[in-house]
């Protein structure tokens, strides 16, 4: 892996970008500000991630892609574009995987690549994200031996089975992060008639989700306002009720894996109950999900080592492959700059 191998995983929720064997080098939210008067690109990241509702009309701070897929072209590549300088710094043509959102057309693949290009690159690849979350979580993919991966992320839940460096069954659901969140504030809403924010919904999923066993010893106190008083009020909202907002949601994934199982071949079936299920991506971590899914299926989960981090570190190895991968590279076109 040379020094100017740049990998980004361009998710809904986050961009994660490795550099060289330097590992990741950026790991900030998918947000773009961006001038329409002047325009140009003002900030991406973080810094734009403080300005989503707070600009003047002439500025736009969006977060390009929604559920999984992407939903403004023109400021997905202008984020794009401006993540690829900010690391490249004096780099000179390197070479880029970018890891997409697998509901991505086969149009939008090619804007991406354009956009990568067109920031200074030489060969740009496109990895499929359950082939780089395998990879992540150091899974030999390239043995005739099936493992399947669960990667939650924030649009959307991708559930592969691979083996002998392809995938074998796969599906990609718009089920992810962002819609507990909206569950969250759905249920706070018709429960405690209060009307919670975005943040605030996802801050309390990290805190105190369990949607496997919980006894409602864990509690939050969230803050927004009361629908009928119009007033700013708070409520302690506890596990117990988070198993009651997300439960639907999370079944939908959980039905969605006993689906591909039942369309994988025997073998391999047999191999996923002795290798067990891995799950990657930060919705992998929404508390008691791994028990949820193992009790569902009836095989072994774990979550792999810093799960959000994870579809990177796939990419980033992905280079050590570009010859060898089957689907993760060969479905995809490999584009060359001429
Ligand atoms: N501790 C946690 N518990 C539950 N959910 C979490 C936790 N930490 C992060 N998340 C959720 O993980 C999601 C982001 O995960 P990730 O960074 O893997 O998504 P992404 O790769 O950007 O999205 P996608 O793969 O769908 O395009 C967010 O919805 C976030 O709320
Ligand atoms: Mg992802």
């Amino acid at each position: 892996m040379a020094l100017t191998d740049i990998g980004i995983d361009l998710g809904t929720a986050n961009v994660i970008i490795t550099l060289g064997n330097k590992g990741i080098v950026v790991n900030e939210p998918s947000v773009v500000a961006y001038d329409k008067k002047k325009h140009q690109v003002l900030a991406v990241g973080t810094e734009a991630y403080k300005m989503i509702g707070r600009t003047p009309e002439y500025i736009v701070a969006v977060k390009p892609l929604k559920d999984g897929v992407i939903s403004d072209n023109e400021m997905t590549e202008a984020m794009i574009v401006e993540f690829i300088r900010k690391v490249m710094g004096k780099i000179m043509k390197p070479r880029i995987i970018l890891c997409v959102p697998s509901s991505v057309t086969d149009v939008e693949n090619r804007a991406v690549v354009e956009a990568a290009l067109s920031a200074g690159a030489r060969k740009v690849y496109i990895i499929e994200e359950p082939i780089a979350a395998l990879l992540g979580a150091g899974v030999d993919i390239s043995k005739p031996n099936g493992t399947m991966v669960v990667d939650i992320g924030g649009g959307t839940a991708d559930i592969a089975v691979a083996s002998f460096n392809g995938i074998v069954k796969s599906c990609s659901i718009k089920m992810a992060g962002n819609k507990f969140d909206a569950a969250i504030i759905k249920g706070v809403q018709q429960k405690y008639k209060i009307l919670i924010g975005e943040k605030t919904a996802e801050q309390a999923k990290k805190e105190i989700a369990n949607i496997y066993d919980p006894d409602g010893s864990k509690k939050v106190v969230v803050k927004g306002r009361h629908l009928l008083k119009g007033l700013p009020e708070s409520v302690e909202i506890s596990d117990t009720d988070m198993k009651e907002f997300l439960i639907d949601n999370v079944m939908e994934i959980v039905d969605k894996v006993k689906e591909v199982l039942e369309a994988t071949p025997p073998e391999l079936v047999g191999d996923i109950l002795s290798n067990g299920i891995i799950m990657t991506g930060g919705g992998a971590m929404l508390g008691g999900f791994d028990r949820l899914i193992s009790d569902a299926v009836g095989a072994p989960c774990r979550i792999a080592d810093n799960p959000i981090e994870c579809v990177a570190r796939g990419v980033q190895k992905a280079f050590d492959y570009t010859d060898e991968l089957l689907d993760g590279f060969e479905k995809i076109s490999i584009y060359r700059y001429k």
